[in-house]
């Protein structure tokens, strides 16, 4: 069966999804294909903290209704070693400017929900994905849906099928340059049936590895603590995870209450950027083209701005037949993601126990954390990149512009 659109959208994650929302609003066509099922991209459980920026994108995209509801904004973490908190008012030091938590599985969910509503074409559970003739500029994709063989004809493939999906890997080495990071550490994930133990997020180093406190709602909490990547989930007891968040988060006055835990996985932690992020009529956007360790709250947020960018010179070019965004596209998107990129290492770095580290790397650490909790200069760098720099401009302009 042969169908041809504008947009080839490839992955329905938070990327994909949104870029189908953003092209729908405004009258440019795409069709969404996505591996799994409805259940399986509507249940995996992963990020939770939104940018500012990316909830008034969410909001202009017309799917803010039920986040703005049911999302909790916070304006500040707690910094945690030692056994004391520091606590970091993101809002005060960003003049204003907040987080909102709110869970990944949702933002899918209302996408999911708005693309069907108004009738935009989505299929799930696609097999044997494919891209091709982007060097005869007459891009395809082609892809088997409920036993039949499809081909989609379209002027543009949007790349949002994760780091393990098949866009990134059809450009091949010649076409991309690859920078990668691994790190010596893992998180355990759970999440557990019971009100958090904390008004706002607990980012904590301890001696015996990084432990995170977070939630989703006022009754269901999100916890994390490092673990080693080789580790296994099946080693890790309901008891055991609590005991080791209890030493990890202590705090003088301070108590964690367990609950039922409903769910853990382990996630491993990568940096990646690949390069250019667009390569004829394909275009990689989120995940598909660069992959941030979680610990700085970026890899969600950064999928959102690409594809923000991506929808706008897209709209231009199905407008007017203009080039200019569409050229412009990887490196608008590449200074934020950079950004990102060091910010994600940073924290990460700053906060997690490196047993290669030797004990000189140990103390720099210790005084990278006394700095960020004591001034406010070091708080404020912190607090600009947590809640988001502006989605588009560059750093330096967004400085110059004050
Ligand atoms: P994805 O969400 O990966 O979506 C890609 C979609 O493409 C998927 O639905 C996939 O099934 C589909 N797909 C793959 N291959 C194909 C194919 N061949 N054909 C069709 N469809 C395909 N970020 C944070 O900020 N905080 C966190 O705590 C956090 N935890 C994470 C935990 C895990 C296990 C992972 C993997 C990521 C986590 N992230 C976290 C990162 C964040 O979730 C991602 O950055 C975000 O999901 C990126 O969205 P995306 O749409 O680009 O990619
Ligand atoms: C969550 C995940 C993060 O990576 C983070 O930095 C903060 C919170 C979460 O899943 O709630």
């Amino acid at each position: 069966m042969s169908e041809r659109t504008q947009v080839a959208i490839v992955g329905a994650g938070p990327a994909g999804l949104l870029l189908g929302q953003l092209l729908d609003r405004q009258g440019v066509e795409a069709v969404v294909l996505e591996a799994r099922s409805r259940d399986y991209v509507e249940a995996r459980i992963r990020a939770g903290v939104l940018e500012q920026g990316t909830t008034e994108v969410l909001r202009e995209a017309g799917v803010g209704e039920r986040m703005d509801r049911e999302g909790l904004v916070h304006g500040g973490i707690y910094l945690r070693f030692d056994g004391r908190s520091h606590h970091i008012p993101m809002s005060e030091l960003t003049g204003g400017r907040a987080v909102t938590i709110y869970g990944q599985t949702e933002v899918v969910k209302d996408l999911v929900a708005a693309r069907l509503q108004c009738g935009a074409p989505l299929r799930f559970e696609c097999s044997d994905v494919e891209v091709d003739g982007l060097r005869q500029d007459e891009p395809v994709v082609r892809y088997t849906h409920e036993r039949s063989e499809h081909e989609l004809r379209c002027d543009v493939i949007a790349g949002c099928d994760g780091f393990h999906g098949v866009c990134r890997t059809a450009l091949g080495a010649d076409v991309l340059n690859v920078w990668e990071r691994e790190y010596p550490f893992a998180w355990l994930g759970i999440l557990a049936d019971v009100a958090p133990s904390t008004d706002e997020l607990i980012y904590a180093q301890h001696e015996r590895g990084f432990a995170l406190h977070s939630m989703r709602s006022p009754l269901l909490s999100r916890l994390y603590v490092q673990v080693d990547p080789e580790d296994e989930v099946e080693r890790w007891s309901d008891d055991r995870i609590w005991e080791e968040l209890h030493v990890r988060l202590a705090s003088d006055g301070w108590e964690l209450t367990e609950g039922p835990v409903l769910e853990k996985s382990i996630t491993p932690m990568r940096s990646f950027v690949a390069e250019p992020m667009r390569h004829r009529s394909l275009f990689l956007a989120g995940d598909a083209a660069h992959i941030v360790p979680p610990t700085g709250a970026k890899g969600l947020n950064l999928a959102v701005a690409d594809v923000t960018v991506l929808a706008e010179a897209l709209v231009e070019h199905f407008g007017s037949g203009s080039q200019t965004g569409l050229d412009e596209y990887s490196d608008r998107c590449l200074v934020r993601v950079w950004r990102a990129q060091h910010f994600s290492w940073w924290m990460t770095t700053m906060l997690h126990t490196n047993p290669e580290a030797d004990a000189y790397g140990r103390r720099l650490q210790r005084s990278q954390l006394e700095y960020v909790a004591g001034s406010r200069a070091a708080a404020t760098s912190m607090a600009e990149n947590y809640v988001g720099l502006p989605l588009i401009k560059p750093a330096a302009k967004a400085l110059s512009d004050g």
